[in-house]
């Protein structure tokens, strides 16, 4: 039996590049994978890296945890849980810490630049986070990890620390496997395509989050910034805003890239983009929807329950493992 396993950090709300580059994913590898045993989570010890509101980070994590079952993740497939609930993610976090290096920590892209956007203050948590994420992956020695593009790099770490640790230890780890999209790793900003779309940027117009009103939704989609040259061609490098737009119409529809390009030859942005804010606004209806039902009932805390019993006794397991091949404690 295999594993999959990925997760999200309950730090605001989730966008259309998280739902497209992950959730999405998630959704459709549950669907379409024999024999394998899924186990998605809330980044919740993740989320600390930077100063959080007790009262706004809960809401977040029951939020989040409503937006899986939203977007089509079954509880009776999935095993749908909050990291913080499990405490062995803390305690391989730090044997993760004790094998890697702080040059490979220093090295992580996300790190520098978040790093970059904060003069001071900034947590050790946000330079060791990476051993965290491994943690996370190796304690249910997951085979398949379905990430957006930005998470790349903490995987190949990932990777780097399994073999490390099982060439001093002898085999411990399962090596884990990404798994991308093939359009849409990476959403951009609608305001500025060149940066990722993100839920902490500042101008709100940059992305479009799930839980936005549709009317928004379609003026985000509307006002996005494009070129001036008019031809809509797939071009990240020269034209990074249509190719933005086009990447989304695709992950939202059965239609590849290329498609689109001859369907919308001879139109223009305006119609392109009236037909993909009504594409998206299609996709987000039934989510929402489906959404604000979760939130109100009763089955959410059932759902997590279960979900973080399952986790419990594969990563119980797993750490007591682990410690015996450190020699730590009394266990033989
Ligand atoms: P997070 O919470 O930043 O993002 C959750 C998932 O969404 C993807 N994503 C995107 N994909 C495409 N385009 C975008 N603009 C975009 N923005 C975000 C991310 O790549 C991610 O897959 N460290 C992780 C959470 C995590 C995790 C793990 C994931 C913790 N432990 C173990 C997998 C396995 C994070 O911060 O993702």
């Amino acid at each position: 039996m295999k594993r999959l396993l990925s997760g999200i950090q309950p730090t605001g709300k989730l966008t259309l590049g998280n739902y497209i580059g992950a959730l999405q994913q998630f959704v459709k590898l549950q669907d379409e994978l024999e024999d394998t045993e899924l186990f998605i989570f809330i980044a919740d010890l993740h989320a600390i890296t930077i100063p959080q509101n007790r009262q706004e980070l809960k809401k977040n994590i029951r939020s989040v945890a409503a937006l899986y079952v939203a977007c089509g993740l079954d509880p009776n497939k999935v095993n749908l849980f909050v990291q913080s609930e499990i405490p062995e993610h803390a305690q391989l976090g730090y044997v993760m810490e004790s094998t890697a290096y702080v040059g490979e920590m220093e090295r992580m892209t996300q790190y520098k630049d978040k790093k970059g956007k904060q003069a001071e203050g900034i947590r050790t948590s946000l330079l060791t986070y990476p051993a965290l994420m491994a943690a996370d992956i190796l304690l249910y020695d997951a085979d398949i990890v379905p990430i957006g593009d930005d998470q790349k790099q903490h995987l190949e770490l990932t990777r780097n620390l399994a073999v490390r640790f099982n060439n001093a230890y002898g085999q411990t780890f399962t090596v884990p496997e990404g798994y991308y999209t093939k359009t849409g790793a990476r959403i951009m900003s609608l305001t500025e395509p060149t940066k990722k779309m993100s839920k902490s940027a500042e101008n709100p117009k940059s992305y479009i989050l799930l839980l936005d009103d549709l009317a928004q939704v379609r003026n985000k989609i509307k006002s996005a910034v494009t070129d001036s040259d008019g031809l809509i061609k797939y071009d990240p490098k020269k034209k990074p805003g249509i190719s933005n737009l086009l990447t989304i119409y695709s992950a939202l529809t059965e239609y590849s890239i290329k498609q689109l390009e001859e369907m919308y030859e001879d139109k223009n942005y305006q119609v392109f983009k009236a037909d993909l804010a009504e594409i998206v606004a299609d996709a987000l209806r039934p989510i929402q929807s489906k959404y604000f039902e979760i939130m109100n009932g009763t089955e959410l805390d059932k759902i997590l329950d279960h979900g973080a019993e399952k986790a419990r006794v594969v990563a119980q397991r797993k750490l007591v493992k682990v410690y015996k091949k450190l020699g730590l404690g009394r266990i033989r």
